[in-house]
């Protein structure tokens, strides 16, 4: 029963002196930041634990090793928050979530074409003597998976996961040794509708998250526009993979470099002049008046953005024939998302891999699919202002006014988590300045109070931090 309680201004006098409303705090200082913050312990006391014995005593460096990050309770409430949203878009669209190992076979990574992430590769022995690697991406683990299950999946797969990476990379704004990304893979569909709904679920995250098609945009283009132009040449089979890395690096390393390495992989000075034209490309019907409208490249990228027009993400999207991507395996369309002031590399990216399990021993199933990294966009919510505040709540707090009423605290904590509420139950015997900061730090709507005269009748006093109302409730009808 509810009880408008002057007697715990009575009871307790000192609440009305801390009596103020509650603010949210704003916690974020790190936004993912990699450094490690000194946190003085709250209450002000030392702490007095046993020291280890002096022959394990060692100074640690208590940054975590360079290029990887701790989340701190305010960068794991935005980490949370980004993966929610992952989560989220990936659910709107139909995708199941799936997992795999951090650990992985050294030799799902090992592909002949010259790829940086091969240099990058995190491997190793273990003691086994078994050839392993951190994954520095998602893809071969999926199609792993997808070859593993067999027919035992009715087709298409739709397949998100949100997984920690690791590639040894030279560290940029936004790129590290290890970051999380959000995949989202169609398995079993060969038409360009596949890669419509993939982009159309990127959009859509990008606008829930306040980034509009001014902020971002995404470059869009073909493997088959390259394989086109090479088959004019008769370049070989095995060199067109090997020319699409060297493509990639173009704009990262000199054209007389880029040029050289696509000469070694038997590309004619004619073949790489004719590339390098139909690779400054920006217009879809230029790429139709050189390749006419019999390929596949200009047929699917007409009929993707047409889809995109039906979707209504156009303003997003634009044909930029440099985009290859730098992997392998991509052997259709190919999309990387941008920022449009052009400060961060991409946030982005992904495409179609219709030959990837036959590498891997299965038979090949057309695929497509993108990963999208947590660095690169929470730098650009940085930039643009839209880092969301996601403050700690927890909305209890007990805390017992006695010694001696620790357990009766204890109860109403139960009694209160059993009814699907959280509560932060006060652990120690504290003053009531002390309870009202904490109250505000984790934003607390109530203050629940264990003291002695009101537990005795089966009552504790709840007080309402925002407004300052206060009552004393019986413990059956605290909800
Ligand atoms: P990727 O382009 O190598 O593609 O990586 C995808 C995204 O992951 C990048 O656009 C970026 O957001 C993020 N990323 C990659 N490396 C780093 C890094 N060192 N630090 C921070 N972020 C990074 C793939 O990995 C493909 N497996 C994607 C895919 C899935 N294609 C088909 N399905």
């Amino acid at each position: 029963m509810a009880a408008a309680s002057s007697s715990l201004l009575i009871l307790h006098p000192r609440l009305t002196l801390f009596a103020t409303t509650l603010r949210p705090l704003s916690l974020f200082t790190h936004h993912f930041s990699s450094t490690t913050p000194h946190h003085p312990n709250a209450t002000g006391r030392s702490i007095s634990l046993s020291s280890p014995p002096s022959d394990f005593a060692q100074k640690i460096d208590v940054n975590p090793p360079k290029g990887t990050r701790d989340f701190p309770p305010e960068d794991m409430r935005l980490r949370n928050w980004l993966f929610h949203n992952f989560r989220e878009v990936s659910e709107l669209f139909g995708f199941e979530e799936v997992d795999y190992p951090v650990l992985e076979t050294e030799s799902l990574y090992i592909r002949k074409a010259g790829e940086e992430i091969r240099d990058q590769l995190y491997c190793f022995e273990d003691k086994g003597n078994r050839r392993v690697a951190l994954r520095p991406e998602l893809t071969p683990s999926l199609a792993r998976l997808v070859i593993q299950k067999g027919k035992s999946v009715p087709l298409p797969i739709k397949w998100f996961a949100i997984g920690q990476c690791w590639r040894y990379e030279r560290m940029t704004r936004g790129r590290r040794r290890e970051h999380y990304q959000w995949n989202m893979d169609i398995i079993g569909v060969p038409d360009v509708t596949g890669e419509a709904e993939l982009i159309s679920s990127i959009v859509t995250f990008f606008k829930r998250i306040g980034i509009t098609a001014k902020d971002v945009g995404f470059k869009i283009s073909s493997r088959k526009v390259l394989q086109e132009v090479l088959s004019l040449y008769s370049v070989p089979e095995a060199s067109f993979a090997k020319a699409c890395i060297i493509i990639d690096k173009m704009g990262k390393i000199p054209m007389e470099e880029i040029k050289k390495e696509l000469k070694l992989v038997d590309l004619s000075n004619e073949a790489i002049e004719d590339l390098l034209q139909v690779l400054s490309m920006k217009s879809l019907t230029e790429l139709e008046e050189k390749l006419g409208d019999a390929g596949e490249a200009v047929r699917e990228l007409k009929q993707l953005f047409s889809l995109a027009e039906k979707f209504g993400y156009s303003e997003w999207i634009q044909f930029d024939a440099s985009v290859v991507r730098g992997l392998a395996y991509y052997t259709g369309i190919v999309f990387e998302g941008f920022d449009r002031e052009g400060k961060l590399r991409a946030i982005c990216g992904g495409g179609r891999y219709d030959r990837l399990l036959s590498t891997f021993g299965g038979d090949d199933i057309p695929a497509c699919g993108f990963g999208f990294g947590d660095a690169v966009i929470i730098e650009l919510l940085k930039e643009r202002q839209l880092i969301p505040e996601v403050p700690l709540e927890v909305e209890n707090i007990v805390c017992s006014l006695d010694p001696d009423l620790q357990g009766a605290a204890a109860t109403v904590a139960t009694l209160l988590r059993e009814k699907g509420q959280c509560v932060d139950l006060v652990l120690e015997n504290k003053p009531l300045k002390w309870v009202f900061k904490r109250a505000a730090r984790i934003n607390a709507r109530r203050l629940i109070l264990v003291g002695k005269s009101e537990w005795e009748r089966g009552m504790v006093s709840v007080k309402i931090l925002s407004t300052g109302e206060q009552n004393q409730i019986n413990l059956d009808d605290l909800q």
